[in-house]
């Protein structure tokens, strides 16, 4: 979550790189190059399916679109029709019959789209369960075959994005799909401690993940800053740990039945013994320091830990753990475990003293003590335990499961001794990477050191939605689309990962999840709208929105230490809440810049300048117009003008720069320092805590320019090698003051 101590929590970007240096050989898509090449519009699915062949002709989709269903039939398939129903008619305007009731087998040799599902399979979502389907379209009739109502529903949420539109109407490409995921464990993890994230915020985010294919919601209930459970054996733990914001069992019910619905299973969170602030708010007696202790507001890890030494607290876990193993009807309960800093363990007499008479040695071996506690009362009551790293000691149940937000190394470990294990490393959305980094993580990389039997052990993986930077106005732009990438690594075949063909697919799942409920796109313009204010005119929202597009949180956790005085209760309203993780404006604009410094044909160089020129020109002027009178709408605007100025000022770098390449005339050194400057400074760290992301492309355009005398001694991939190398130059050190 978050690091206050950067030497015990290895970084994730160096982590990142160790991966992509072990991802191996990049291959596109085995299923898509395998398929002939029909004249057809690619697919645009997110998972990719395990094997899709695309065939001549297609099954239109009209308002007479019927449905059979043969063998099982049961209401959650019912509802995943009705669900298809909803997504297609929305995305058509279409009104259709077809759905439960009308779903009627006699009808299966002429019904348009044809379910054959053999059994219900598992009562309770499980990892066992079989979430395999084919679905074979011809100009005839859609078939959709799967063993379960699950595997079922896989296939349905294929479906949904298969709908495709041209002149001639909607309809369903022909297509030969057999499918089934790589990994059993699929997750979304969504932490409602830190900041509170209401029942409606679960539900149409769990239709996100079933549209994606992700099966576990993990949710992280309770953390120093909120206890987020309603227990009726100690209502004192919300009462006193929630400031009123928790899940009632009622709602609990309700989320667990709408996951079961869409085939996802419902991993409940309780972080002990570290991370428990919010516990020991109505029970001080249970920390291991004297209280009384309050919420906690802030972001970080902090020293309150509940005391192993005490019975009492045994018999409290045994009580709320026992009544939430029968509220969540998972196989698993997690229980934390990470980022006990020990402080109060060593500051404490009696705990030392516990340690030494109980040979346990150090904190550490107090942990195991406490661990191997927990997994007994666990067991008692028919759960296998969960946890982060840190839980790692021998002795837990065989059947533990290792959460590894450390990375594949500590993945490895895990499972070397025995346990399964999911990674998270490389998975953590709230770091604000871009879909492609996460894309790149994988739980079982080619090069893995692991055995095949011990590969067996690496269940999946988690997104994980930490909770400090956003609320549920934003929370849904934070998590999707991005999520949509890591649910594709953790069910697509390993081969996949064609990172262009994954943004342009992304960019639509984007719009289907849009469809399907969510609010990430929706509540960005909203929100902007409110930057604008009531009286802004069509062109000053279009300012907003383009410069505001152009900018991205800052990476990592460097908002903690930009804005140490937001807390709990602080609204997010700055810049960094209304942009989004990912520029895709400032990722296309790299992408034209390569086109054009580094072109495949003359006429690829031409246009994509003459398309630079107007991007450029535009965001100056958009630039121009948030410095100076938007700049009064909105503290966040106003915050926004220093790096306005800045994009400003770099844009008109880069369109001096276009202007020279094309020319054919370097300009002098002068420009150049003029120029390099400009662009150290719009790198610099801003109070708003958002980057502006063009810097690196526009950089390239600068040395390009000023170095293309030396372009025609060299080679096409030599000059590309030169241009990069210095563009990439680190800025001299500031002057001494
Ligand atoms: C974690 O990020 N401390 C699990």
């Amino acid at each position: 979550m978050f690091n206050s101590n950067p030497v015990a929590r290895p970084s994730v970007p160096l982590f990142l790189r160790r991966l992509l240096l072990a991802a191996g050989p990049i291959f596109v898509s085995a299923a898509l190059t395998a398929a002939p090449a029909p004249a057809l519009p690619a697919p645009a699915l997110m998972p990719l399916p395990a094997d899709l062949r695309l065939e001549p002709g297609r099954l239109p989709v009209t308002a007479a679109f019927t449905v059979a269903i043969t063998h099982h039939d049961d209401a959650r398939l019912d509802a995943a029709l009705a669900r298809l129903r909803q997504a297609w008619a929305t995305r058509t305007g279409l009104r259709f019959d077809f759905g439960p009731g009308s779903a009627n087998a006699s009808t299966a040799p002429i019904a348009a789209l044809l379910i054959d599902c053999q059994a219900p399979g598992l009562s309770v979502p499980g990892l066992d369960e079989n979430e395999s389907y084919t679905l074979d379209v011809t100009p005839r009739q859609a078939s959709l075959r799967a063993p379960t109502v699950v595997g079922a529903l896989r296939g349905l949420a294929t479906l949904q994005q298969w709908l495709t539109e041209d002149a001639g109407g909607f309809y369903l490409p022909a297509v030969r799909i057999r499918d089934q995921p790589r990994f059993p464990w699929r997750g979304l993890m969504i932490d409602v401690a830190r900041h509170w994230q209401p029942l409606e915020v679960i539900l149409r985010n769990l239709d996100g993940m079933a549209l994606v294919k992700l099966n576990v919601l993990h949710l992280h209930l309770t953390d120093d800053q909120g206890f987020r459970i309603e227990s009726k054996t100690h209502p004192e733990l919300q009462a006193h740990g929630s400031d009123g914001h928790f899940f009632t069992q009622d709602q609990m019910r309700r989320i667990i039945a709408y996951a079961r619905e869409r085939g996802i299973r419902v991993m409940p969170e309780f972080d002990i013994p570290g991370h428990a602030t919010s516990w020991v708010v109505s029970h001080p007696e249970l920390a291991s320091q004297p209280g009384p202790y309050a919420i906690e507001r802030h972001w970080g890890i902090f020293d309150p830990v509940l005391d192993p030494t005490n019975e009492a607290l045994y018999k409290l876990l045994d009580d709320f753990l026992g009544e939430m193993a029968a509220l969540f009807p998972d196989a698993f309960l997690h229980i934390g475990g990470d980022e006990n800093n020990g402080v109060q363990w060593s500051a404490s007499p009696h705990i030392q003293a516990f340690i030494r008479d109980h040979d346990l040695h150090d904190n550490e071996g107090l942990h195991a003590y406490f661990n191997r506690r927990i997994a007994k009362i666990l067991a008692r009551h028919g759960k296998r335990l969960a946890g982060w790293d840190e839980i790692l000691h021998p002795g837990l149940p065989d059947d533990s499961v290792i959460q590894s937000w450390r990375g594949v190394e500590a993945l490895a470990a895990a499972v070397r001794q025995g346990y399964s294990g999911i990674l998270s490393n490389g998975y953590y959305i709230d770091l604000m990477y871009p879909a492609s980094a996460h894309y790149r993580a994988d739980p079982l990389p080619a090069s893995t050191p692991l055995t095949p039997a011990e590969q067996k052990h690496v269940l999946g993986g988690e997104a994980t939605m930490w909770s400090e930077w956003v609320s549920p106005e934003t929370i849904d732009s934070r998590i999707w689309p991005r999520t949509a990438a890591i649910a594709e690594r953790l069910w697509s075949p390993r081969e996949v990962t064609d990172v262009p063909d994954m943004y342009r697919r992304l960019a639509i799942v984007s719009a289907r999840l849009d469809e399907a409920g969510l609010l990430h796109e929706r509540n960005y313009e909203a929100r902007l709208r409110t930057l604008a204010g009531e009286n802004a005119a069509p062109a000053d929202l279009a300012a907003i929105q383009t410069f505001v597009g152009l900018l991205e949180p800052v990476k990592q956790y460097q908002r903690g230490q930009l804005e140490p005085e937001m807390t709990q209760g602080s609204p997010l309203d700055r810049l960094a809440d209304y942009a989004r993780p990912e520029s895709a404006p400032a990722r296309e604009f790299a992408a034209a810049v390569d086109r054009f410094l580094f072109p495949s044909s003359p006429s690829d160089a031409t246009a994509a300048g003459v398309g630079l020129t107007r991007e450029l020109e535009t965001w100056i002027a958009a630039a121009r117009q948030v410095s100076g009178s938007l700049g009064a709408a909105s503290p966040a605007l106003r915050e926004g003008a220093p790096h306005a100025l800045a994009l400003a000022e770099i844009g008109t770098a880069g369109l001096q720069a276009i202007a020279a390449l094309r020319a054919r005339r370097a300009p002098d050194a002068a420009w150049r320092t003029a120029a390099v400057a400009a662009l150290d400074r719009a790198a610099q760290p801003q109070p708003t805590a958002t980057e502006l992301m063009v810097v690196k492309p526009l950089r390239l355009l600068v040395v390009a320019a000023a170095d293309q005398d030396r372009r025609p001694a060299l080679s096409a991939d030599a000059w590309r090698q030169h241009v990069q190398a210095a563009a990439l130059r680190q800025p001299p050190p500031p002057p001494p003051p």
